[in-house]
């Protein structure tokens, strides 16, 4: 079938004519895929056959770009660098003028004519209009995100519609999709997840040539929300401590913080320095973006600190009366709780006891120390007081000897008690004072007697053993008494007793008469035989002392003085009785 007769000269039209009388065929080229939309890079055949009438001889077959001519001549393309190594002449010189042009481009989009020539200068033809040629790449669409649950068809699109029957191919990430693969250049994801969230692109079976990938992004609400701490295991005050918040989400969540219900911070990391007991609690995060948000679980911080606050809580009264006990209890606020404790009293260098409580016997200072694996710490020392009744109460005298008038004594009381207690001091059943010391200056025979002192206090009194002053002093008081009943007579005697008032009492006596300078006598009595003054004069240790002069005269009845004398003898015997009793008698003179 003529084809074309546009490029060919009136004459040879003529000659063409001529020669078709001879000849069959006709001149002419066909082609069987006139359209050819073609993958890039992929290998395209141009399908072409050709005829011309006998009695020519077919010098040259080849393709050329149609409106492309150089000089008189088209150009072969077979001779373009551009082609040369991509086009392979498949037909013959006969009839088939089958072309292969691989790994073709868009470049390559164009109208391609097949050329021959023959011996005959006029006999040649193009085949025109030729192969037109359309060469297309890939492009995937689609949204660029999709929400979970969302359905969606992604469009693997080609700028024409392929000649081969191709079977569209889908990648996610590189690897090739084997589901869901829908008909035609479609592919439907049905109810969106995470997971097919990634870079898509297409491809067709049998071709190497793939499309750029498209990004498909499938949001989320928060999800797998968790909190990890570093460092795990023991947490101790002072530690540094970091939380941290994972969660998967789509876009990306922003994290929020909370202690309990109290929100404490942002950002997926929480960090606490120097962490202190009252960080202690529940943490949770919440993660949160447009499409929703969730909190975590709880993570609970125990943070463990050593003893502190120690201090001792007495139970009852700290003042016990002897005999009690008061029971110590230590307190302290640790973590974990103090389950060893130790007990000291002041001034004692080892420990007088363990426990969280104590009973205190005696009086002291004590403290307690409380510990745990963390450390230790002690309290303040409380004191404790055993109230005692005043007990061993006894008087001491200084100076210790013999006490003579006019000497300075002291007595002094000592107790054992507690409070301490308040002294009396009494003579016989005298209250003569009060304080630990009684002193007496320029003591004098009056202060003689028995004394003792009382201790007392809140809780008792008691008394001592009495003891004894016995004030020595010289004789005083010295006076001389006469016997004597009615008149003595010439001859008779009279007789003279000195009594004296001392300590000890007076055991010599001197006496004397007047005008006469050496003593007339000793001893307790004396019988004058003479008229004259007498005197006598008492010693004892600590001195002696003389007595005022009595007057003895001599004129007596002698009638009465047998039954006067006997009255003389018992007085005498009152008297020395008296004198035994170193009391001295009230004598009338
Ligand atoms: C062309 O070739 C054919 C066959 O070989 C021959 O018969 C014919 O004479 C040739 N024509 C010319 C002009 O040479
Ligand atoms: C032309 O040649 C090619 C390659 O040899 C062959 O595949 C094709 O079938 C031939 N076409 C015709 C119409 O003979
Ligand atoms: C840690 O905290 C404690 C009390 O909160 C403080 O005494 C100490 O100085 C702090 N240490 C540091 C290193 O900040
Ligand atoms: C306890 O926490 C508060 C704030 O939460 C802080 O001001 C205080 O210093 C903390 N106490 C200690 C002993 O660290
Ligand atoms: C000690 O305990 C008291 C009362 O329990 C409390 O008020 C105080 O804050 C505590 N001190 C310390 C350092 O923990
Ligand atoms: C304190 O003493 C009372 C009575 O002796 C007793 O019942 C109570 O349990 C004691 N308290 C503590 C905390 O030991
Ligand atoms: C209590 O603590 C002291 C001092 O750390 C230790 O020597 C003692 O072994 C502890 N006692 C007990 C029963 O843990
Ligand atoms: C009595 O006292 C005098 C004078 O001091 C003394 O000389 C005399 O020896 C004493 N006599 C007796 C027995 O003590």
């Amino acid at each position: 079938m003529l084809m074309s007769i546009r490029m060919a000269p009136p004459l040879s039209l003529i000659f063409l004519i001529l020669i078709h009388g001879v000849s069959s065929a006709e001149w002419g080229v066909s082609y069987i895929h006139p359209h050819i939309c073609a993958l890039k890079h992929s290998a395209v055949i141009m399908s072409c056959t050709y005829t011309y009438p006998a009695g020519y001889e077919i010098r040259k077959v080849f393709w050329t770009k149609n409106h492309v001519k150089v000089g008189k001549e088209y150009p072969d393309l077979s001779e373009d660098p551009e082609y040369s190594q991509r086009l392979q002449y498949l037909g013959d010189e006969q009839k088939n003028c089958t072309i292969r042009l691989s790994h073709v481009t868009q470049k390559d989009s164009h109208m391609y004519c097949f050329r021959f020539t023959t011996n005959v200068t006029d006999g040649k033809w193009k085949g025109y209009p030729g192969v037109t040629l359309t060469v297309t790449d890939l492009q995937v669409e689609s949204p660029e995100t999709l929400k979970e649950g969302d359905s969606v068809r992604i469009t693997c699109k080609s700028s024409c519609a392929l000649t081969d029957r191709a079977t569209f191919i889908w990648y996610r990430n590189s690897q090739p999709l084997t589901e869901r693969r829908d008909r035609n250049n479609q592919l439907l994801l049905q109810s969106v997840r995470r997971e097919d969230a990634g870079r898509y692109s297409c491809g067709v079976q049998g071709h190497t040539y793939i499309s750029p990938a498209v990004q498909l992004s499938v949001t989320y609400p928060p999800k797998s929300v968790s909190v990890s701490f570093s460092p795990s295991g023991v947490i101790v005050e002072g530690n540094s401590v970091t939380l941290i918040c994972s969660s998967d989400s789509n876009p990306p969540a922003e994290i929020s913080w909370f202690k309990g219900g109290t929100f404490v911070g942002s950002g997926r990391i929480y960090r606490i320095l120097n962490i202190s007991s009252n960080h202690s609690g529940e943490y949770k995060c919440k993660s949160r973006n447009k499409h929703g948000d969730k909190y975590s679980e709880t993570v609970t911080l125990n943070v463990m600190y050593p003893p502190r606050n120690v201090s001792v809580f007495i139970n009852g009264s700290a003042e016990i009366v002897e005999g009690d006990s008061v029971t110590l209890i230590c307190s302290s606020d640790s973590n974990p709780p103090a389950l060893n404790f130790s007990w000291f009293q002041e001034s004692q260098s080892s420990s007088v006891g363990s426990g969280q409580s104590f009973s205190a016997l005696q009086s002291g200072r004590f403290f307690c120390e409380a510990h745990n694996q963390h450390g230790s710490q002690r309290s303040d020392a409380v004191t404790v007081t055993v109230k005692d009744p005043p007990k061993c109460v006894s008087v001491s005298i200084s100076p210790s000897g013999e006490i003579v008038e006019g000497d300075s004594v002291t007595l002094i009381c000592s107790s054992d008690s507690n409070p301490p207690a308040e002294i009396s001091w009494f003579k016989g059943r005298t209250f003569v004072g009060s304080g630990k010391i009684y002193s007496i200056l320029k003591i004098s025979s009056d202060h003689s007697g028995e004394y003792k002192c009382k201790s007392s206090n809140e809780h008792g009194e008691k008394h001592s053993d009495a003891v004894t002053l016995n004030v020595m002093y010289a004789p005083k008081s010295v006076s001389v008494s006469i016997i004597q009943f009615g008149q003595i007579l010439e001859g008779d005697s009279v007789t003279l007793i000195c009594s004296s008032d001392s300590n000890p009492p007076a055991l010599n006596f001197s006496w004397f008469k007047e005008n006469q300078i050496s003593s007339v006598g000793s001893g307790h009595s004396f019988s004058a035989l003479q008229s004259g003054h007498f005197y006598c004069e008492a010693h004892n240790q600590h001195g002696s002392q003389r007595s005022d002069a009595v007057t003895v005269t001599g004129e007596e009845s002698p009638s009465s003085v047998r039954r006067e004398l006997r009255l003389a003898t018992s007085y005498r015997r009152a008297l020395r009785a008296a004198y035994e009793r170193s009391t001295v008698p009230d004598i009338k003179k």
